[in-house]
């Protein structure tokens, strides 16, 4: 039987994967790593590196495959994604079936945990249910890049036992923040922050995690979101590319704030 790996990697930091992770790096004959492009080279020389770090006395071979673009020619938008998807899904049924052989291990290694704005499960539960080629696999959780913004500003992501969400920048609304008062916001290229109300909260900011290029920011709302606008567009195109994250914190009076 084939053997399928998803390890999560960590959101940017090499020192972020576990030793479960490492383990299970060392088992692998082949890793499959999407390349999406060339403004996206410093995540796949990180993966590269991870492997030369942990992978010891093994040979293994990388599959660079080319990421399938999404098609903007297709609308709505859910028909591309889904067509995209249809691409994405052919594709890793045929670099299985033709780089793996039985008996052997692979591994997708995928940015952060793989629960969090991945497709790799999603795709793996239709090839099984398409029975196009068959396998085993693993999951290994990762360092998310939740996880990441919490330690770097040094807060816990939840007040008393409060609630606590994950969402994205398409939908973050004042609507959406009713019922929360503590949301992470992920995928956001559109600075939503300045689409709320900026009284009620504290933004807790940060932008290529656990890399050297990491910034993050903190404060009231209402006094920084301009100044995270111009750090993350200046950033942005002095790298090429950028993935930031933020917890908006609904402001109260001081003596509701302590506790875990
Ligand atoms: C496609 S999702 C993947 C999330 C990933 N699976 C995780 O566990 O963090 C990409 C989004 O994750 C966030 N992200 C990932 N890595 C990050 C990092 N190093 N610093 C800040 N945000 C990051 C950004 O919001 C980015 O738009």
């Amino acid at each position: 039987v084939r053997k399928l790996y998803v390890i999560g990697i960590g959101a940017g930091d090499p020192e972020y994967l576990t030793i479960q992770a490492v383990s299970a790096l060392n088992k692998v004959d082949v890793f499959f790593v999407m390349d999406k492009g060339p403004r996206t080279a410093d995540l796949l020389h990180l993966r590269r590196h991870i492997c030369e770090k942990y992978i010891v006395d093994r040979e293994y071979r990388m599959v660079e495959v080319p990421d399938p673009v999404r098609d903007p020619s297709i609308s709505p938008y859910a028909s591309r994604v889904e067509e995209w998807h249809l691409e994405r899904l052919a594709l890793y049924e045929r670099i299985i079936s033709e780089e793996l052989a039985e008996g052997d291990s692979g591994a997708f290694l995928v940015w952060g945990d793989p629960s969090l704005y991945d497709s790799t499960l999603r795709v793996i539960d239709t090839m099984i249910a398409r029975g196009v080629v068959t396998f085993e696999y693993d999951v290994i959780p990762g360092i998310s890049s939740v996880q990441a913004l919490a330690a770097k500003h040094k807060i816990a992501l939840n007040r008393i036992g409060g609630a606590v969400g994950i969402t994205t920048g398409h939908l973050l609304s004042e609507k959406s923040l009713r019922e929360m008062d503590d949301v992470v916001v992920m995928l956001d290229g559109n600075c939503s922050f300045k689409n709320i109300d900026c009284t009620e909260f504290d933004i807790y900011w940060g932008a290529y995690l656990g890399t050297q290029s990491e910034i993050i920011i903190a404060g009231r709302a209402c006094d920084i979101a301009g100044e995270i606008e111009r750090v993350r567009s200046e950033a942005r195109a002095r790298n090429g590319w950028i993935m930031d994250t933020y917890l908006l914190r609904r402001r109260r009076a001081v003596s509701d704030q302590e506790g875990r």
